[in-house]
């Protein structure tokens, strides 16, 4: 895949070695790593073009002016296998277009394959939507799926992995302010905190591949830019340094958990749980449904994962997609 980069040893102990935020001069850290001063460069020149910020001073070498601690493939197996009986095969990347996009690549495949990246270059969210992904400061995630389920049982997916997004930000102590909003949003403080893109890939005989895509915002700071919608990060509401190998490791265990459940036993048993983290309950929304804003209150969440909408004229109609904004009143 074109701009697929994987992720590289020298890079991380270089980046290891700068993260207490002193300077560290190249010849030094060469001796260190047995790299030449030239190759220690190069992993400088490529962490600028990522968009990293390394201060360079003559006389005094390299700094990193933020924290930058990186993901570790090990570090986040050793955390997964002792809570997870299933195998999980992780890919990690330094930079790749779409984490989502590379395991559309695999087909048929049965194992379940988990896509990292320190990096996108073209994430994308739902309705084609950008998704801003800078290198080392979020997660950018895709998991391969296999269920044994016909496409059509598959609607209250985007809700389950929601959920288990949830438990994971919950774990951190995030609870108040901390909302779910049909069918993929997590906010906080009704800033866009997390989000999730499903791609159902094929589906024969009653299986069907999922690929699971997650993006969280976790150490972006106020001052990013070029997001359009008003967001956080985890960084922001916890006023501290978020460790994404933690984090991603919480992350995993509660996803591949939710999912198993959700293969056995469907949407049902999350509804209760999906009720009491929904902001939207009993609120007056529009929902923007194929082209269309419907307007109507919300009365709850069918089996299905189905929206369920009081409309003007009285009936209840049930939404499979779209996307749902509070009413704005004039
Ligand atoms: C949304 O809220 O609109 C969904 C955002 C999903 C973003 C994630 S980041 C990892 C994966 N790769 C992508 O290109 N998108 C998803």
């Amino acid at each position: 895949m074109k701009g697929t980069k994987k992720s590289n040893k020298n890079l991380m102990k270089i980046v290891s070695i700068l993260n207490g935020g002193l300077f560290h001069d190249g010849t030094t850290m060469g001796a260190e790593l047995q790299m030449t001063r030239s190759a220690i460069w190069k992993v400088i020149k490529k962490l600028q073009n990522y968009g990293v910020k390394v201060e360079s001073v003559k006389g005094k070498g390299y700094a990193l002016p933020e924290p930058l601690m990186l993901l570790d493939v090990q570090e986040i197996e050793k955390r997964i296998t002792a809570a997870c009986k299933e195998k999980v095969e992780l890919h990690l990347f330094e930079a790749m277009s779409s984490t989502n996009d590379y395991l559309k690549t695999f087909k048929n495949e049965k194992t379940i394959k988990i896509c990292l990246t320190e990096m996108q270059t073209q994430g994308r969210g739902r309705f084609g939507r950008h998704w801003h992904s800078p290198f080392g400061k979020n997660i950018y995630l895709s998991c391969h799926y296999l269920f044994q389920k016909d496409v059509s049982e598959l609607s209250g997916l985007s809700m389950v992995t929601t959920l288990a997004i949830v438990e994971t930000l919950k774990s951190y102590g995030i609870n108040d302010h901390l909302h779910v909003k049909w069918p993929n949003d997590i906010v906080y403080a009704q800033q866009k905190l997390s989000g999730s893109l499903i791609e159902i890939q094929a589906e024969t005989h009653g299986v069907s591949h999922a690929v699971i895509g997650i993006g969280m915002n976790v150490n972006m700071r106020e001052d990013e830019g070029e997001i359009s919608q008003a967001w956080t990060s985890m960084q922001q509401i916890l006023n501290q340094y978020v460790d994404r190998n933690e984090l991603v490791s919480r992350l995993l265990v509660n996803l591949l958990s939710y999912l198993q459940r959700f293969n056995a036993c469907g949407f049902s048993p999350f509804i209760d749980e999906w009720v009491k983290n929904d902001c939207l309950s009993d609120q007056q929304i529009v929902l923007h449904h194929l082209n269309k804003k419907i307007e109507g209150k919300v009365t709850g969440i069918s089996e299905q994962g189905h929206l369920l909408l009081q409309l003007a004229n009285g009936d209840t109609g049930a939404f499979s997609s779209g996307d749902t904004s509070m009413r704005e009143f004039p």
